[in-house]
């Protein structure tokens, strides 16, 4: 049984040995994020005062230049992982290519890559709503003491040995899963640490939320344009009701604590959806699984996709099973 009041720090250390690969590295490593995560909210928590103290581009009083706030996360967390040297490899979606690290060094044992949105939901910024950030870890598949290759970053998400999202809410709250379900931990800002707030979540199997950009509709396939005429049809506990943040991390995390189905499909608009694969799908997908939950391309799990580049995007739909189990009968019927 989970006691509630445990820190983040006390969870991982105890749940150390439960990970089948256990070895301390992968601990570290949600050590860092941790970290890495509380000086992103600080950061995150200052946005507001953006008009006071200078927009991105301009220079601070102290003479520092201002910058964007996905490019200073990005940073922060790369800056955090290999000043720590508990990775091999970093793909970001701030970057145009994977960062390679102590690649000329035979010492260097590190057996994890780490994918990662920086800041997800970023235009939400400017205006004081909820952002994330995702990561998504693997084990590399070409050995230790060599430099990483493409391959390493280019794994199904069934490959995936962890991963988690951390939202800044209005509570920040970290969310992660090693493979033996899914905990939410909550930011004391006072004292800076992570209580674990949310064992065990799970999405209800059912829900009445339906969370899709709805300005795209007339674009969508028409299996989607069907499911969404079906969710706003009165009958049986219909209709549903519709919640669109704009940031996929906020939306899901609703979602999973309530009930319902995030949607981002292809279009006449996006031929592939918006979002990213490796960044944003994968990581989603393995969390929903893992909290009883589906996520699909509309026709396939996400976790089967066999990646072929680093910034491909998908389909994306995810959420309570019954849900996304309904959405898929409209989608086939119109394949
Ligand atoms: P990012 O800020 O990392 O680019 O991601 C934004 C994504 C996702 O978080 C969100 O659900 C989606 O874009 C919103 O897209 P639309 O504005 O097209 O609905
Ligand atoms: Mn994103
Ligand atoms: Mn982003």
């Amino acid at each position: 049984m989970l006691k509630k009041n445990k820190t983040l720090g006390e969870f991982i250390i105890e749940n150390q040995s439960s990970f089948q690969y256990s070895s301390g590295e992968l601990s570290k490593l949600i050590n860092a994020l941790r970290l890495a995560a509380k000086v992103v909210n600080h950061e995150v928590n200052k946005a507001g005062l953006v008009d006071i103290l200078g927009d991105a581009g301009d220079t601070n009083i102290q003479g520092e230049s201002q910058q964007k706030l996905d490019v200073l996360a990005n940073e922060k967390f790369i800056q955090t992982l290999k000043n720590r040297e508990i990775v091999c490899g970093i793909a970001s979606e701030e970057e145009d290519d994977f960062i390679s690290i102590n690649s000329n060094d035979k010492n260097h044992q590190n057996k994890y890559v780490v994918l990662i949105d920086p800041l997800d939901g970023s235009s939400n910024i400017d205006v004081n709503v909820s952002v994330g950030t995702i990561f998504s870890i693997y084990r590399r598949v070409t050995p230790v003491g060599t430099p990483v290759e493409m391959k390493d970053f280019l794994q199904k998400g069934s490959e995936q040995v962890a991963a988690g999202y951390i939202v800044y809410g209005t509570s920040t709250m970290l969310v992660y899963s090693t493979g033996d379900g899914v905990n939410g931990f909550t930011l004391n800002p006072a004292l800076g640490t992570f209580y674990l707030s949310h064992p065990n979540m799970q999405f209800p199997e059912d829900g009445k939320i339906y969370s899709v950009n709805e300005g795209n509709y007339v674009h969508f396939l028409q299996g989607v344009k069907d499911y969404i005429k079906y969710c706003q049809k009165e009958e049986g506990d219909r209709p549903y009701t519709s919640r669109y943040i704009g940031s996929l991390v906020s939306d899901f995390h609703r979602n999973m604590i309530k009930g319902g189905i995030y949607m981002y499909p292809k279009s006449s608009i996006a031929e592939n959806g918006k979002l990213r694969l490796l960044y944003e799908c994968n990581p989603m997908a393995y969390l929903a699984e893992q909290a009883n939950g589906i996520a699909s391309d509309g026709f396939g799990r996400i976790l089967e996709i066999e990646p072929t580049e680093l910034h491909q995007r998908v389909p994306f739909f995810c959420g309570s099973k019954n849900m996304v189990e309904k959405l898929h009968e409209f989608m086939a019927k119109n394949a």
